[in-house]
């Protein structure tokens, strides 16, 4: 190669270079690690599209810190157990609202969206189901009946449902329920028409984990999506729970979402909680694991900035403070507040993923 052109390569791979660095981040002393500029928000209220928690009624009503974290901080919040199936059914036709109640009365005084969290799932069946015996039709209308039950007292209170939770496996087949058995796979698209026909301004999710490690649920959830779609099943939405850890490589998390958004579908990462310590060898968190896990929001963060603004549903955690996170008896410090409700490393990494500047 000649000497010019030799030059030229590269003095245009240095403005390359130079040019994306700055468009990403600046350089700190030691002129290895990026360090990222922050979104100037007050709260996470003010982010660019809707940052919420799934919450538990008791606590709400016993805990003036973690209410005030999430009327402060959320836009949004998801019950962690107050809307699944056997917190609400009691027998066929019987139902206990007062925990569901609480949660969308609480949201509308605080001006918050509610996700509905989540109409069918494989667990938490309430034994009333699991030993209901009838024909295939039978069937149908217990399922309508329980989702146009729910849907229907919550119509125009909760903007948006997981109609169908944890459906697909790990080897890309469908999981196996109670509801398949019965009724056969298109248990998922009447599902879907119930919820629809219940509150027809409803935004409908199928939600699922692993879509940052199985590429065969990924390509079957898709596929699902799609023929759903095609066949006008009013389906609007991919929930990726990502529950993930420090081990997961930040271009796993965006992958997920970059690729979720390829369908057309509005996209909800809707369990958002980062592990530090998956392997149990903590007792407490230390500054290497708390900068991995902000790392992993920021990059969960800036990947649902970076999709077509209409499909961008939010981010939920699950859980408020850490210990208020299912995994905290593990030990662990998934959630971006700790114990004292103080904002951890990971709040800035959600800061930073919410920077809009060049
Ligand atoms: C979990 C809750 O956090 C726990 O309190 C409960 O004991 C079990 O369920 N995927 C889901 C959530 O869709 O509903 C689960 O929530 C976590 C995994």
């Amino acid at each position: 190669m000649k000497k010019t052109n030799m030059h030229a390569i590269l003095f245009l791979l240095c403005t390359l270079t130079l040019g994306a660095c700055s468009k990403q981040a600046n350089y700190d002393y030691d002129n290895s690690k990026p360090v990222y500029q922050k979104a100037d928000l007050q709260t996470l209220r003010q982010a660019p599209y809707p940052i919420g928690a799934a919450v538990t009624p008791s606590t709400l009503k016993s805990n003036a810190n973690y209410r005030n974290t999430v009327t402060t901080e959320m836009s949004s919040i998801s019950g962690e157990n107050a809307m699944k199936m056997n917190a609400i059914s009691r027998g066929r036709k019987s139902y206990f609202w007062d925990d569901a109640d609480y949660l969308v009365n609480f949201a509308v005084e605080n001006k918050l969206r509610v996700h509905g969290h989540t109409l069918i799932w494989y667990k938490h069946t309430p034994s009333w189901v699991s030993s209901f015996s009838g024909t295939k039709e039978d069937w149908k209308t217990i399922m309508k009946e329980y989702i146009q039950d729910v849907v229907g007292r919550y119509k125009g209170k909760v903007a948006s449902w997981d109609v169908v939770n944890e459906i697909i496996n790990d080897d890309g087949s469908l999981r196996d329920c109670i509801w398949l058995q019965k009724i056969g796979p298109e248990y998922i698209s009447l599902a879907f028409q119930y919820a629809h026909e219940a509150d027809p301004a409803a935004i409908l999710f199928y939600n699922d984990y692993g879509h940052e490690y199985s590429h065969a649920r990924r390509k079957k959830a898709y596929h699902l999506a799609d023929s759903l779609a095609k066949n006008n099943v009013p389906i609007h939405g991919l929930g990726l729970q990502m529950h993930t850890n420090i081990s997961r490589a930040g271009n796993d998390i965006r992958y997920a979402i970059t690729a979720a958004a390829v369908t057309g579908l509005k996209v909800h990462v809707s369990e958002f909680d980062v592990a530090v310590n998956a392997d149990k060898k903590l007792t407490a968190i230390n500054e290497t694991v708390a900068l991995q896990q902000k790392e992993l929001y920021r990059v969960a963060a800036k990947a649902m900035l970076d999709i077509p603004e209409n499909q961008r549903w939010g981010i939920t955690m699950w859980g408020v403070h850490d210990p208020s996170s299912w995994l905290s008896p593990n030990p662990d410090w998934a959630l971006p507040f700790n114990a004292s409700f103080e904002k951890k490393p990971a709040y800035d990494g959600l800061l930073q993923g919410f920077y809009q500047g060049k």
